[in-house]
């Protein structure tokens, strides 16, 4: 079961301090918000899994913290500043904005007047100035994407860990985009994090790495809880695809709102490389690529059997952050009529909160000092956050636990003073189970395995 509404979500969200509207005591700034305290923990333990994968689990991806502010000529030879804009029209009667593209029968949605101005583009660049000086002549962007400055970096890496191709490059991090009408919730908003992998072949092996990453991207997505009922994978129209793609394929998951792209794995051929590259007629660069006469740095590897260089190609999953939240969220929101409760059933290792501890009455010294000495143990294991939970009523904090996802509670009563025993409560299957204190750590361990 998922949720019958995006509303439900934005309810369950607010109430239990995974997602606010950002700058709400002012009236809110539309397209911006913030995680509270669950919501940062389930938004990193989305963002760790994805490192995992990337990083700690394979041998031939390097990862990447690249500054957020983008010089302009950057953006200017990523084709950006020609090209990165949706269409924007004016409504005449009301004065409000909206863009073209995703209008019913050309009608304004506000005020249902067909008086609309012809479609512009609009660039979706937050451009601000950098140093002391206003005078709009030294001006920097608020990256749209956290791929480019993977590309500049691309001979620093290489450079610094040997590799040869094939080879990534792996970010997470902010990209903001001035969305004309920003909506559903977390779904299409203004500032947001991306999940990139920059993944560089040979030229002629593109083919056969997009099918892989493709593949690979949708089964971790399988493994993160989503069932594959919700998930499709779309081959991109070539009329639709973006001015540096060869081919791409969108991961697409039925959001409460419908079906959207929730990851995009691109062929960008060599683009990228070939747009940032000095001496670009040293090489036969196959996309259509402005001329460059500023870069200081040749971005090519040279191929050992015939030493020819080249400028590789790059295939490149690209995955939202905030739209990975929301489908997750979507897709472990169950509630529970018979036993009347509402339960997060993410996977553990996504869980805001590992393990609460709960001393049956609150405030009773020795039941919340043994309390704490669990939870203290428990914490070393090192599985993320856990929590001591002092109110007293216990039932009350089973569905709270439940409604923010925590798999285990644990539970410190007056047996326990007496024999070291504590119950564990499942929260999927509400049993309980009684267990020496001891053993806490390992059955913790194996769960979590
Ligand atoms: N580097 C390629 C790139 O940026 P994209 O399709 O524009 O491609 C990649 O964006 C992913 O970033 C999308 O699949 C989506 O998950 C996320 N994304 C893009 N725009 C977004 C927005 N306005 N709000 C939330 N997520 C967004």
């Amino acid at each position: 079961m998922v949720s019958k509404s995006m509303e439900e979500l934005v309810s369950l969200c607010k109430r239990r301090g995974f997602i606010f509207q950002s700058n709400e005591i002012y009236g809110g700034v539309k397209g911006l918000y913030d995680f509270g305290p669950m919501g940062v923990e389930l938004k990193n333990n989305l963002k760790q899994s994805w490192w995992k994968s990337m990083i700690y689990e394979r041998d031939d991806i390097e990862g990447l913290d690249a500054s957020i502010l983008t010089g302009s000529d950057v953006l200017k030879y990523s084709g950006h500043e020609d090209t990165f804009s949706d269409p924007l029209v004016d409504c005449k009667s009301c004065k409000s904005r909206w863009r073209a593209d995703q209008l019913d029968n050309h009608n304004c949605p506000n005020c249902k007047s067909k008086d609309l101005t012809e479609p512009r583009p609009f660039n979706l660049m937050f451009k601000t100035s950098i140093g002391p000086v206003d005078d709009g002549s030294s001006y920097v962007y608020l990256r749209p994407e956290t791929a480019q400055q993977i590309f500049t970096n691309f001979k620093n890496v290489l450079d610094s860990t040997n590799r040869v191709l094939p080879f990534g490059i792996a970010q997470i991090g902010k990209a903001f985009r001035n969305e004309i009408t920003p909506r559903n919730f977390i779904f299409r908003v203004r500032e947001f994090e991306q999940m990139e992998l920059e993944f560089f072949v040979e030229p002629g092996f593109d083919d056969k790495w997009h099918k892989y990453w493709v593949e690979s991207r949708y089964n971790w997505w399988k493994k993160q809880g989503i069932d594959e009922k919700r998930l499709e994978i779309q081959d991109i129209k070539k009329d639709e695809l973006s001015h540096y793609s060869k081919a791409t394929v969108d991961i697409v998951y039925n959001f409460p709102h419908g079906k959207e792209e929730l990851e995009g794995i691109a062929n960008r051929t060599d683009f990228d490389l070939g747009s940032h590259t000095k001496n670009q007629q040293d090489f036969k660069i196959s996309s259509n690529v402005m001329k460059n006469k500023t870069s200081t740095t040749k971005l090519a590897v040279q191929n050992l059997t015939n030493k020819n260089w080249f400028i590789p190609y790059v295939i490149e999953p690209s995955a939202g952050v905030e739209r990975g939240v929301l489908a997750l969220l979507n897709e472990a929101y169950k509630v529970d009529e018979k036993n009347s409760r509402t339960v997060l059933a993410l996977k553990p290792h996504l869980s805001p909160i590992k393990a609460a501890v709960i001393p049956l009455k609150r405030n009773n010294e020795k039941l919340v000092n043994q309390a704490k000495i669990i939870k203290n143990n428990l914490q070393k294991i090192g599985l993320g956050r856990v929590m001591l939970e002092n109110s007293g009523n216990i039932g009350k904090n089973y569905r709270r636990h439940d409604e923010v996802g925590t798999p285990l509670c644990v539970t410190v009563d007056f047996e326990t003073l007496e024999n070291n025993t504590i119950t564990v409560r499942d929260r999927d299957t509400m049993q309980q189970k009684r267990l020496s204190s001891d053993e806490l750590k390992n059955y913790y361990e194996n769960y979590f395995e």
